[in-house]
């Protein structure tokens, strides 16, 4: 590793624009972006011919070192992120779970796990209670702590879930702070009721998962999650989208002005659920998250959404747990902890299956896997873009070359890869983060602590922007009644 590199000759891809340049980093960051760069002998240089140089991917959905169904994920932040670096992901936002009820101290917690990181990370907040402190807490995070964004939980009934009640009290808080809501969408009192009635079937396996929540209970949550945020007049994002259903409440609030984003994974895009239904416990194990990866038809359809502009960025939910963990749930799919892998094999699938098929450009690619999330989160143009001034993140990815995705050969702790045997086109070859070489010639060259907490910062609303933004809100729920009014 250098603090001086020169990537000469490749095709530098931004979201919104792409050329034949050289990209210099100094000290961690982009120095220049232009033809012909001279440099002196003291320069780490990386030729790109032929190539793409692109922003690291960033994935706006993780879980590293979580506590969660009884047990904790095998990656930790050095893991997960050792594995993200080797796939071409070079920053990563993870969800701070409160520490018995309190959001500082979970977020202190963290902050702890993250020590050892070898690449930048963000956090996002989960809020799984509602009361003064937590309030009153949500707005140190914002003010102080770089958290600009809460999720709320529909589901895991008895543990994450919160009511409709205190979904909107969040949603308010969210707004007054400038920060953004996301939502995990599943009618979680009706995840119950499915689940009650697959054991009393008899259906045990791990295929109960999927049966006991169908995508009509996402498409309901997320339909109320909608219209609870519209009736606040916020801005929501839609955690994990996952069935066409989902995808059709995002399209048709988008249609109708709604600000709404909508966040597909890896898994679901590419995998179905034939798997769960595999005979061998284990194999059809490791195919459970929630909600449930779909029947044939929704990954290509997401697929469609983000090609078209309905969803807007691909995350990857990467919740890794081990078979003897999956195997808590031998005798009862409800005690499968709930997660599948993928921060380190999202931008490879993603090229293999929307670039390579012709579905997006390289600029969208680039769009969709980097540069969106940064916009999205207000960290736009340090991270998500190859111009001067940014963070020197950069991936170099060889269109001509393939991947094979192995547990045998991948790089996070995992047993398994949910992924297993799939390959394709297109390899990242070398990966720089913060300014450093981590991956190349396949080799890792990870350095613990060499990662930085990144904050974000609020989103700027004018607060009398709120209010008109409101007033206008209001009024347009009245003028049906006006219009019902003037006809009778
Ligand atoms: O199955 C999943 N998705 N596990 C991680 C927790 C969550 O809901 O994102
Ligand atoms: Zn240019
Ligand atoms: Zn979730
Ligand atoms: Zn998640």
């Amino acid at each position: 590793s250098s603090s001086k590199i020169l990537i000469k000759g490749g095709t530098v891809v931004n979201a919104h624009h792409l050329e034949v340049a050289d990209v210099y980093v100094e000290d961690g960051i982009i120095a220049a972006v232009k033809p012909n760069i001279k440099v002196g002998d003291d320069v780490t240089v990386l030729d790109a011919a032929g190539k793409f140089v692109m922003p690291g991917g960033i994935d706006p959905h993780t879980h590293l070192a979580m506590e969660f169904m009884g047990t904790v994920t095998i990656d930790d932040f050095f893991s997960g992120q050792a594995a993200a670096l080797a796939g071409g992901t070079t920053m990563h936002i993870d969800f701070v779970i409160p520490v018995n009820g309190s959001l500082s101290a979970g977020f202190e917690t963290y902050l702890g796990k993250a020590k050892r990181s070898c690449m930048d990370y963000g956090f996002h907040m989960a809020i799984t209670k509602w009361d003064e402190t937590v309030s009153r807490e949500m707005e140190i995070m914002v003010k102080e702590k770089g958290i600009n964004s809460f999720k709320f939980f529909l589901a895991y009934k008895g543990s994450l879930m919160i009511n409709d009640e205190l979904l909107l009290e969040g949603f308010k808080k969210c707004k007054s702070l400038g920060a953004l809501a996301m939502v995990h969408a599943e009618n979680g009192d009706a995840v119950f009721e499915g689940q009650k009635r697959m054991i009393e079937l008899g259906i045990t396996g791990p295929e109960g998962h999927a049966l006991s929540r169908p995508p009509v209970l996402e498409g309901e949550a997320t339909a109320r999650a909608i219209r609870l945020a519209g009736f606040v007049n916020t801005p929501l994002y839609i955690v994990h989208v996952m069935s066409i259903d989902a995808m059709e409440e995002i399209a048709e609030a988008r249609k109708s002005g709604q600000r709404v984003i909508g966040e597909p994974v890896a898994s679901g895009l590419v995998l179905d659920d034939s798997g769960l239904w595999d005979p061998d416990f284990a194999t059809a194990a490791k195919f459970v998250m929630s909600p449930p990866i779909r029947a044939p038809g929704h990954g290509k359809a997401l697929q469609a959404g983000l090609s078209t502009g309905i969803l807007q960025l691909v995350g990857t939910d990467h919740c890794a747990f081990n078979s003897t963990q999956k195997a808590f749930g031998i005798d009862d799919f409800r005690k499968i902890p709930n997660g599948v892998n993928g921060v380190e094999e999202r931008m490879h699938l993603v090229w293999d299956t929307m670039v390579e098929s012709g579905q997006i450009s390289v600029t969208d690619y680039v769009r969709l896997t980097s540069t969106e999330c940064a916009r999205i989160f207000n960290i736009y143009p340090r991270k998500g873009a190859i111009l001067p001034g940014s963070d020197a993140d950069i991936i170099i990815l060889n269109p001509n070359s393939s991947f094979e995705i192995s547990a045998t050969s991948h790089h996070s702790r995992l047993d398994t890869n949910v992924f297993e045997g799939r390959r394709g086109k297109g390899k990242v070859e070398v990966t720089i983060a913060g300014g450093r070489v981590v991956w190349e010639n396949g080799q890792l060259k990870v350095v613990p602590g060499s990662g930085n907490y990144v904050e974000m910062p609020p989103f700027g609303y004018l607060f009398d922007g709120i209010e008109k933004a409101d007033a206008k809100y209001l009024s347009s729920l009245q003028a049906p009644v006006k219009r019902f009014k003037a006809t009778t």
